[in-house]
């Protein structure tokens, strides 16, 4: 892949953010033809070899709730083989038990390609019980079962991950149209981990373009409404502790997204599409050095976020202006509701969300559910109790 290096940094405490990077050939070739894996000022070219070498190490977690069996069949065939694949499903189990027609598409699938596949189901009575054991119950509800949502589904898959003895996590969504665009997210992630090979590294991925129909012609709108707010808010924030304003975040919700599985155990998770965008805003406050730092989060010489602007068209269900509109609070909400916000900053969420809402005056954001730090669960006791759920009592299921 040849990949441009980033133009700006802005720097926060221990968070370095890169700008957006430019993707100029998807394949650059292999290690075979030497001249062409050369590095100049500008242009880093990485060998199809060194991504394959990353992705040995590398889960992606697709999330899975109610989505058309062809959509997830085709991002199953973006995936690169030498990922390890772990998907979970919160589709209902009655009347039609969707969960188990996604696992037998899935284990057919697997019959042709010989991927490496984890099926897990979001209401799992033994993963849920291992989660329990491990002292992270604020993840499960009243049913004793872990609760729904993306976020949730995330968790999961990124304990699963750590059980699979993967360095690197990854998420891509499971309505994507295009098994071309999951490949290509897949090798950017690993081309981010190539050029930023640290410990807590995080690669978040920009959409070049989403098509739309528009007047009976196509429309390659740049970006997503939700993502507009989230990117605008938070480099508000931080243009707030650096004095100067800046517009380096590009990817403030991005579903899209890799990070080392030691970052992804260290971090906050906000319930539901909150997600990503509280991952931002939970990197800023446990490292950005503007708030004393916690005790029970270790500290890091340098936690690093590299923004990287794919090449394909990104097309993904249309699920409704509601849903939009729901993100975008929840997005908000997190930013709004941290230590970190200034008052200023407090008044300009809220009354942009009045204009947006026809509200008849700026009111105060309800905050979202917060999962504590992730290295509040118990790692041990939960991998040991993971190995024998997956042994013996579990519905979910690992192929080859
Ligand atoms: N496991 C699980 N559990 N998966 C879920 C759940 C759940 O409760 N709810 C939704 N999903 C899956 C969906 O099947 C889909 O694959 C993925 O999560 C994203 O859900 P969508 O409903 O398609 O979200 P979106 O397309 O509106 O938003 C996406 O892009 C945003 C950025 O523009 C998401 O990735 C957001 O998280 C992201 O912020
Ligand atoms: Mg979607």
């Amino acid at each position: 892949m040849k990949i441009e290096i980033p133009r700006d940094c802005d720097r926060l405490g221990g968070v370095q953010i890169y700008g957006l990077q430019k993707v100029y050939e998807l394949d650059s070739g292999g290690n075979f033809g030497k001249e062409n894996n050369t590095h100049n000022n500008v242009i880093r070219s990485i060998p199809s070899e060194a991504l394959y070498e990353r992705q040995k190490n590398m889960a992606i977690v697709v999330p899975v709730k109610n989505e058309r069996l062809k959509l997830i069949e085709g991002v199953l065939v973006g995936i690169p083989h030498p990922c390890q694949i772990i998907v979970v499903s919160n589709s209902p189990r009655g009347p039609v038990d969707r969960f188990q027609i996604e696992k037998e598409a899935i284990t057919n699938f697997c019959k042709f390609t010989n991927k490496r596949v984890t099926v897990v189901h979001q209401k799992d009575a033994a993963l849920a019980k291992a989660i329990e054991l491990a002292g992270y119950g604020e993840l499960l509800g009243d049913d004793g079962l872990v609760r729904s949502g993306k976020a949730e589904g995330m968790i999961m898959g990124t304990l699963l991950a750590r059980w699979l003895n993967n360095k690197y996590i990854g998420f891509v969504d499971s309505d994507n149209y295009f098994p071309g665009a999951v490949h290509e997210y897949v090798q950017e992630y690993a081309a981010g981990f190539e050029m930023f090979d640290t410990d807590s590294t995080f690669v978040r991925i920009s959409w070049n373009s989403k098509p739309k129909v528009m007047e009976n012609s196509l429309f390659f709108a740049k970006w997503g409404r939700s993502s507009v707010h989230s990117n605008k808010t938070l480099n508000l924030l931080l243009s707030y502790f650096s004095g100067y304003e800046t517009e380096v975040v590009k990817t403030g919700n991005a579903g899209e997204h890799a990070l080392t599985v030691d970052l992804a155990l260290n971090i906050e998770y906000a319930a539901g599409y909150a997600v990503e965008t509280h991952h931002f805003v939970n990197i800023i406050e446990s490292w950005g050095g503007v708030l004393p730092p916690k005790d029970n989060v270790d500290q890091r010489d340098k936690v690093t976020i590299c923004q990287i602007e794919s090449r394909n068209p990104h097309l993904h269900e249309s699920k409704g202006d509601e849903h939009v509109e729901d993100m975008i609070d929840a997005s908000l909400s997190v930013i709004y509701n941290s230590p970190l916000c200034p008052e200023l900053l407090k008044r300009e969420i809220a009354e942009d969300r009045a204009k947006r809402m026809n509200l008849a005056e700026a009111e105060p954001i309800a905050p979202v559910k917060i999962y504590s730090n992730l290295n509040n669960l118990n790692l041990d006791v939960f991998l040991e109790h993971c190995e024998a759920a997956f042994a013996s009592n579990t519905e979910s299921l690992s192929l080859v």
